[in-house]
């Protein structure tokens, strides 16, 4: 950390290229400490445990989904993947594809949080509830269910996409179809998380053993609130907790990890 303290956001670049390096090396163990760093010296955030493993995830395997209960930080944490996913390529040679079931989540949610990470951390180009456009190209796209269809999916091509699917209990089939073919080389990633609360969903059937999926899990009980993992007071208060008052922190803590549990295994 202390090699980017000096850094301001000018220097970037220099942070961005020893990412690259890393990715390109194959160095995934690096890549995930390298986002950690990028995050802290270019956003100001910290990332938790599971965070940091998601973002291994991503950097070592082609298919990830993550399963998991509200409030653990899936959704700032694809946000943030969007942004250092763009910022860790060379220019013109990546694209982030970003959907969930409900123009409400793609435009309020996913591309909000995207947004304020991305003022946070003055990085280039212009944010929209649409997507992220630097020189007048287009380097991430939130797609919104009208547009969500296969065909809406056709089209975007790049050496590096990263496909994220928010909510992805609620993505139809045809569209991780879509999703599939979009990351067919190698150099491209499908993240997909979500609460896979409807077991009969083709999100909690790629949760299970043998999907082509890498899975992470993340339990309630997992979560800093419960284990009592040092992170920050602020991003303590924003987490999951077992402390939101007697009644709300049984029904959390008795009943979100079952949640979890139910579609994945
Ligand atoms: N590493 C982090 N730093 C700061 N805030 C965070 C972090 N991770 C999550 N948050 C905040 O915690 C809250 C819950 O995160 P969110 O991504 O919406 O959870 P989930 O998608 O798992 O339900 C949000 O307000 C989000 O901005
Ligand atoms: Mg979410």
């Amino acid at each position: 950390m202390a090699r980017f303290r000096r850094l301001g956001p000018k220097s970037q670049f220099e942070l961005l290229v020893l990412a690259a390096t890393e990715l390109a090396q194959g160095a995934s163990l690096k890549v995930a400490e390298g986002v950690a760093e990028w995050a802290a010296a270019i956003l100001g955030v910290f990332l938790w445990s599971k965070q940091l493993e998601i973002a291994l995830a991503v950097a070592e395997h082609r298919r990830d989904a993550v399963h998991a209960c509200h409030g653990v930080g899936k959704t700032f944490l694809a946000a943030l993947l969007a942004l250092w996913w763009i910022a860790s390529h060379p220019a013109g040679t990546a694209l982030v594809v970003m959907t969930a079931p409900t123009a409400r989540q793609v435009r309020t949610i996913l591309m909000r949080e995207l947004g304020r990470l991305h003022a946070k951390g003055r990085l280039a180009g212009r944010v929209t509830l649409d997507g992220w456009q630097i020189d007048g190209q287009l380097v991430a796209i939130g797609l919104k269910p009208a547009d969500g269809d296969p065909v809406g999916f056709q089209g975007y091509h790049a050496a590096h996409v990263l496909v994220i699917l928010d909510e992805a209990a609620g993505v139809p089939k045809a569209l991780w179809d879509a999703a599939d073919s979009l990351i067919s080389n190698e150099g491209s990633r499908l993240l997909a998380i979500g609460n896979p609360d409807d077991s009969r969903s083709y999100f909690a059937a790629i949760c299970r053993p043998g999907s082509a999926f890498h899975v992470v899990g993340i339990s309630a009980y997992e979560t800093p609130g419960f284990t009592g993992e040092a992170i920050p007071d602020e991003l303590r208060a924003s987490l999951i907790s077992p402390g939101l008052g007697q009644g709300a922190g049984e029904r959390v803590g008795a009943r979100e990890p079952a949640v979890c549990r139910s579609g994945a295994r």
